[in-house]
């Protein structure tokens, strides 16, 4: 993990610096592209070429410019690493938020779940923490994040990404309305930190996964999302790589999954920045197309998440 690396603050960094002002410089870019690409099929002659783009151009940035445009048809609006077309049914009531206990009683069971796991020692992690990260976030969230396990700074503090990748973390889902103080939950795969960053083995993962499951029946949330290799490969049972995993549509227990990149891999690599965003677009879509539907999360934090939605987009980015 790279909790110590400073993320860069220009370009498609601006992740870190200005998330929602990055979806509409995308939603500019994407309508460009495509008026560009319709232009430059239909020229005939070089003057007629520059007169269509500079045209086009202008349309562009009208189009960026207006309020939010009624959405487009979901085959025309996307290319190969768009959402599967089930995403958004697989957002309908998930099996684990109808049978998930009332959250009075799941808030109980939850602090209860807690204890057992910050005196667990189940695997050999346990004996090198400092303290065990159990997770932190609201008790019905709309979204669980899953990431792997806690690094140095989590270890330290006892909270579930607080380091680099954490605030990075947070500034993702800010930018499609979600966060853990309103309406998300964050937790990991492994609940102690590993040696040196390492990955977690089978074993511990495997030790510890039973206390994820349990979390995620007594949360019930409408979606999770799989921050990293580790995670989504885990909760999936797959050896399959993040770069395929990303691209399809999941469930687990009836819940939507969607994979992602792990934070600190966009600190790592600028240019996954962007296909991340593709990522929490298509998670964004799936909320919003499940809004009204009952299950986890209340009509406040549903609307958090699904009324903060960026403008469409009119083209889709090429994948990592
Ligand atoms: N990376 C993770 O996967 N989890 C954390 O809690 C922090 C960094």
């Amino acid at each position: 993990m790279t909790d110590n690396e400073t993320p860069r603050a220009d370009g498609l960094g601006a992740f870190e610096e200005r998330a929602p002002d990055l979806a509409a410089l995308y939603q500019a870019l994407d309508t460009l592209e495509c008026a560009l690409s319709t232009t430059m099929r239909s020229a005939a002659t070089s003057e007629e070429l520059l007169d269509r783009l500079k045209e086009a151009s202008a349309r562009a940035a009208a189009r960026a410019a207006e309020p939010e445009a009624p959405e487009q048809p979901a085959a025309a609006a996307e290319g190969p690493a768009a959402p599967p077309r089930d995403a958004a049914a697989a957002a309908a009531p998930s099996a684990a938020a109808a049978s998930a206990p009332p959250p009075e009683t799941a808030g109980a069971e939850l602090e209860a779940l807690r204890a057992r796991v910050l005196s667990c020692a189940a695997c050999g992690l346990a004996a090198g923490r400092q303290r065990a990260v159990f997770g932190q976030g609201v008790s019905r969230p709309v979204v669980l994040v899953v990431g792997e396990g806690p690094g140095a700074e989590e270890d330290r503090q006892g909270l579930p990404f607080v380091g680099a990748s954490g605030q990075l973390l947070d500034k993702m889902l800010a930018s499609i309305g979600l966060s853990r103080g309103a309406n998300c939950y964050i937790a990991n795969i492994v609940k102690c930190r590993p040696p040196n960053n390492r990955e977690p083995a089978p074993g511990e993962r495997a030790a510890c996964l039973p206390y994820l499951k349990e979390q995620i029946r007594l949360l019930a949330p409408r979606a999770i999302l799989c921050a990293g290799r580790t995670a989504a490969q885990t909760l999936l049972g797959t050896t399959e790589g993040i770069n395929r995993l990303r691209t399809r549509a999941h469930a687990l227990e009836g819940i939507p999954l969607v994979a992602t990149f792990h934070p600190s891999a966009l600190l790592r690599d600028e240019t996954l920045k962007r296909p991340a965003w593709e990522d929490l677009k298509r998670l964004r879509d799936l909320l919003a197309a499940g809004a009204g539907a009952a299950g986890a999360g209340t009509a406040e934090e549903k609307g958090a998440a699904a009324g903060t939605r960026p403008a469409p987009e009119a083209g889709a980015p090429a994948d990592a």
